[in-house]
């Protein structure tokens, strides 16, 4: 088989990885990939987003399959366009993809099929959230762009200033583009955060390991948002009990309602959840697999990923049985000084042979190779990546990696797996 994958960070490389596997895989293609990526698939300069250079670039090398990863493209209907002329893929369809797209779609979805998940109200005029706010003067309060925005359109003001400038700056001065023109603004939860990948064929659902992900920059949840700094596998708070609730109570009837909507989800649904004190809350949906929640689930995968992918295809998922290894997994991200602000790019990385390191696996999401050598060309630029026996033995396998790799202005959080850590105690 000749597989396509679209995209170009730390989740693809680990898809990349994993499809690498297959026995019925002979040739894998990246675009538009990067440093990391090259030693593991041949890099297209296509962009992600670039359906009809995809389309083409599918037909130039005969793909069999062509996994569309990242979320812009599935939400614009890179898949249908794929489907169009002929070619099998993984990922949904732009009709299914708005359950990421638009946080007004996917919070009306919840409410309408008794989906759990934070009360919320919908508001296109910044008076209005302001008003709304003023009035119900509670804080913290959750502010979320309506469309896709790097998974930075979320704000958490502490007080109705925060609020205001918030507001301004999604709103009016439009800092993640037409996303901001409609805001959810919602309850704020409180409980520790789960990761769920499922798989489904829209008549099945299957979910993967459990992980855990740290949005914040910085040790202890300080800093801004980032796309995430770090992942464990699995996660400690995601129970048999917790995880029963959820498929009954979330997963199947979340499939039901994309089917009742005529938008049946085929690929992979990323359930964010809180564990909250009422039960298991959805705080985000997306349409995809999760990064770096990718970088700790895939490498616990012991069933062929080709054969997941062909069964979604058929709509036999229900028959396959999935296996996952025992062992846990951690990653650690290294990211540019300065990200998820503005950061330099170009900088020598030292430490790694090949893009790799013995002891861990080091998933690429901002490299590039100059003149020969590796460099960072983005605000994360490694996943390093270990399995051991459970999160303590993983994440020192993690962190001795960690120290031996570098490039100037490196940053990344030595507080990893700790929450996870404590709530094993
Ligand atoms: P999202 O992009 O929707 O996942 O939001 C980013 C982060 O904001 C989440 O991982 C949570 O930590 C936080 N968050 C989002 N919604 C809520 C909420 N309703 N209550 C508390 N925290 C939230
Ligand atoms: N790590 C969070 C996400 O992929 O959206």
């Amino acid at each position: 088989m000749r597989v396509l994958v679209v995209g170009s960070g730390g989740r693809e490389h680990a898809l990349i990885k994993k499809i690498k596997q297959s026995p019925k895989v002979d040739y894998i293609a990246c675009c538009p990939g990067n440093g990391g990526i090259s030693y593991d698939a041949e890099c297209f300069n296509v962009g992600a987003t670039d359906i009809e250079g995809v389309v083409a670039l599918a037909k130039e090398i005969s793909a069999d399959l062509v996994v569309v990863a990242p979320d812009d493209p599935l939400v614009l209907g890179m898949v249908n366009a794929l489907e169009a002329e002929g070619f099998k893929t993984f990922g949904p369809r732009a009709e299914a993809a708005i359950i990421e797209g638009s946080k007004v779609f996917s919070k009306n979805l919840m409410l309408k099929y008794n989906i759990p998940t934070a009360e919320y109200k919908v508001f296109e005029s910044p008076a209005d959230v302001i008003g709304y706010i003023k009035d119900k003067n509670e804080f913290p309060t959750v502010i979320k762009a309506d469309g896709l925005a790097l998974g930075k359109g979320v704000i958490i003001p502490e007080s109705l200033e925060e609020a205001e400038a918030g507001v301004r700056e999604i709103m009016e001065d439009k800092i993640f583009g037409e996303s901001g023109s409609r805001v959810v603004v919602e309850e704020f939860l409180t409980g520790p955060e789960v990761s769920v990948l499922a798989f489904t064929d829209g008549k099945c659902v299957k979910p993967m390991v459990s992980s855990m992900d740290h949005k914040r920059a910085l040790d202890g949840d300080k800093g801004l948002n980032t796309g995430g700094m770090g992942t464990v596998s699995p996660n400690p708070y995601y129970t048999d009990e917790v995880a029963a609730e959820c498929m009954e109570k979330i997963f199947i009837p979340t499939i039901n309602a994309m089917n009742s909507e005529g938008r049946t989800f085929k690929g992979c649904l990323y359930f964010g959840l809180m564990i909250t004190p009422k039960g298991p809350k959805v705080i985000e949906y997306n349409c995809r697999f999760g990064d770096p929640e990718t970088q700790v689930v895939l490498p616990r995968l012991k069933t062929d990923i080709i054969d997941i992918f062909e069964a979604i295809n058929n709509e036999t998922l229900s028959d396959l049985d999935i296996e996952w290894s025992d062992e846990a997994c951690t990653c650690v991200i290294m990211a540019s000084g300065g990200y998820p602000k503005s950061y330099p790019k170009g900088i020598e990385i030292k430490g790694l042979t090949d893009g790799q390191l013995d002891g861990v696996t080091v998933y690429h999401a901002g490299t590039a190779i100059k003149d020969g050598k590796l460099v960072t060309a983005g605000g994360r630029v490694l996943g390093v990546t270990a399995l051991g026996s459970d999160i303590k033995e993983a994440l020192a396998k993690s962190y001795k990696a960690v120290e031996a790799i570098s490039f100037e202005g490196a940053h990344f959080r030595k507080d990893i797996g700790r929450r996870a850590l404590e709530a094993l105690k």
